[in-house]
């Protein structure tokens, strides 16, 4: 396949503003937020003036806090050496606020802060604030910013206040509603970005191009040709310390609702009217809204949960740090959907996601019916196996087609070939983070990727029968050794079928 690079659009600069960071000592700031923005800085696409204030509870100053971010600069952000001098002019616009997340007077500080770097800067009241503590402090700090009129343009400035809320928003349905009516008073949905870093990969942008400006793809886009769609996201890691958190959540609750749902909404969306982030996100619901609900009397059917054990050298997920005994959390899916449209009617979309499986891959595998085998099928020595389009969201970015082709050789042999595009063959160059295109978006007001708030409740409503027939289930979760592709019973779930798992 041949995809020739044209010369990139432009970007415009966002308009000059303040970014306070909510959870500013944690993990996220550290591994992804400062090293995306200071990826942006060092390609001058951040605006002019653009500061940060860093909202944490604990004691530090300015100078350790910048030290602090330059270390993680150099040891996660992909830019090689530092340049010193970019580094020096990021650095004096960076601001630690010490405060507690709970506390009212943190909020008036932090109003006092921010009026008095507006002047100073000349921002013109343009805020971002970006919520990047553990969920449970979401609510706390929408009120608080709300209350202490941090939400509120105000004369003489006429400046936006934008949110980016990360993931997970929500447990369930409830509770992500009562998040979305709580930001509602005090942000217009424009405003409010809900992070989901999937939609943020080049990869994942990459199906709807492929999609939509390709007649290639989309003529076979439908139940006519279509047997059936894999998704999968496999991660050879397992808790890294975050154990805690994913004994609350389950891969359900991490993945499967946001990331794996996202991909399965682009691949099976309607055209949109336009490239408007509401008419993207309009079509999306309505793939959500399509798929058939699942009954928890039927859930043994359809999906299945599982749990990692040791493979003899490694801790099995109920040894991890931060997870209680007897835990029936699943470190494992897989799911069978069905989007009952006219497009995709009888198509089954699998959907898989786990941790301590034995490669990291994150892809969709679309497989087409077979060719009728009225020729080639009937003779033998054949190898003719069904096409198959392969979207490669990570790693080795990029697209494959797996097709039937003849050995070169006097008699007529046949066997199946990979075409394949490759992003960094194809276009030289690394791929952008997500977190950098999506904190690029948000200061330009492009809500494309980032999920609406009936995208997200959908999504939960979706999945809220399976999250309470499995914790109402009498049945733990199944096991699986580190290192194999998830249980027995996921690749029974394919097989009843007549189908099976693609695995890298
Ligand atoms: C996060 C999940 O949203 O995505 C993690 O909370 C997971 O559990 C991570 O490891 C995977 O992201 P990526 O970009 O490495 O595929």
């Amino acid at each position: 396949m041949i995809v020739a690079p044209c010369e990139s659009v432009p970007q415009q600069k966002p308009q000059p503003c303040i970014m306070t960071l909510f959870g500013a000592t944690g993990d996220l700031t550290r591994r992804k937020l400062i090293p995306a923005l200071f990826s942006l800085h060092t390609q001058d696409l951040l605006p002019e003036p653009f500061i940060i204030v860093a909202y944490a509870r604990k004691q530090k100053d300015n100078d350790i806090f910048r030290t602090e971010m330059l270390e993680a600069i150099n040891e996660f952000a992909d830019i090689g050496a530092v340049p010193m001098d970019k580094w020096r002019s990021f650095a004096s616009n960076t601001y630690y606020h010490q405060a507690e997340l709970g506390d009212a007077d943190g909020y008036h500080s932090l109003r006092t802060l921010l009026a008095e770097l507006n002047k100073r800067y000349g921002v013109c009241g343009n805020h971002l604030y970006y919520l990047a503590t553990p969920p449970d402090y979401f609510s706390t700090i929408i009120k608080n910013l709300r209350d202490s009129g941090l939400t509120h343009a105000e004369p003489p400035n006429s400046g936006w206040n934008r949110i980016m809320i990360e993931k997970p928003f929500g447990r369930d349905l409830g509770s992500a509603h009562e998040l979305n009516e709580l930001l509602k008073t005090a942000f217009q949905e424009n405003d409010i970005f809900r992070v989901d870093h999937y939609l943020g990969k080049e990869t994942v942008q990459n199906i709807l191009v492929m999609r939509f400006a390709n007649h290639l793809f989309e003529l076979l886009w439908n139940h006519l040709y279509i047997d059936h769609i894999q998704i999968t996201v496999a991660e050879t890691l397992g808790m890294e310390g975050r154990g805690a958190y994913f004994d609350k959540a389950g891969i359900c609750r991490d993945i499967i609702q946001n990331h794996a749902l996202q991909i399965l909404t682009l691949i099976a969306m309607e055209p949109p009217i336009s490239l408007n982030p509401n008419h993207i996100r309009d079509e999306k619901v309505k793939v959500l809204r399509s798929i058939r609900p699942f009954r928890k009397d039927e859930l043994s059917e359809n999906t299945v949960r599982a749990q990692y054990v040791s493979d003899g050298t490694n801790p099995g997920y109920s040894q991890e740090p931060g997870v209680h005994a007897g835990s029936q959390s699943e470190t494992y899916a897989s799911l069978r959907f069905y989007v009952d449209n006219w497009r995709w009617s009888g198509v089954p979309f699998y959907v898989r996601a786990g941790k301590r499986l034995p490669s990291r891959v994150t892809e969709v595998s679309i497989q087409l019916k077979a060719a009728p085998d009225v020729l080639f099928a009937r003779m033998d020595c054949m190898n003719i196996h069904p096409n198959r389009i392969v979207f490669r969201i990570q790693p080795n970015e990029g697209v494959e087609i797996y097709v039937s082709a003849k050995e070169p050789e006097m008699g007529m042999s046949v066997k199946p070939v990979r075409m394949r595009f490759d992003y960094s063959e194809e276009f030289g160059r690394a791929i952008p983070d997500a977190y950098e295109r999506l904190i690029l978006n948000a200061m330009q007001g492009d809500t494309s990727l980032f999920a609406r708030d009936d995208e997200v409740e959908e999504a939960w409503k979706l999945l809220q029968p399976v999250l309470e027939g499995w914790s109402e289930s009498n049945t733990p979760p199944c096991n699986y050794r580190i290192g194999e592709w998830g249980p027995a019973n996921s690749d029974a779930l394919l097989a009843k079928d007549g189908r099976r798992w693609w695995n890298r």
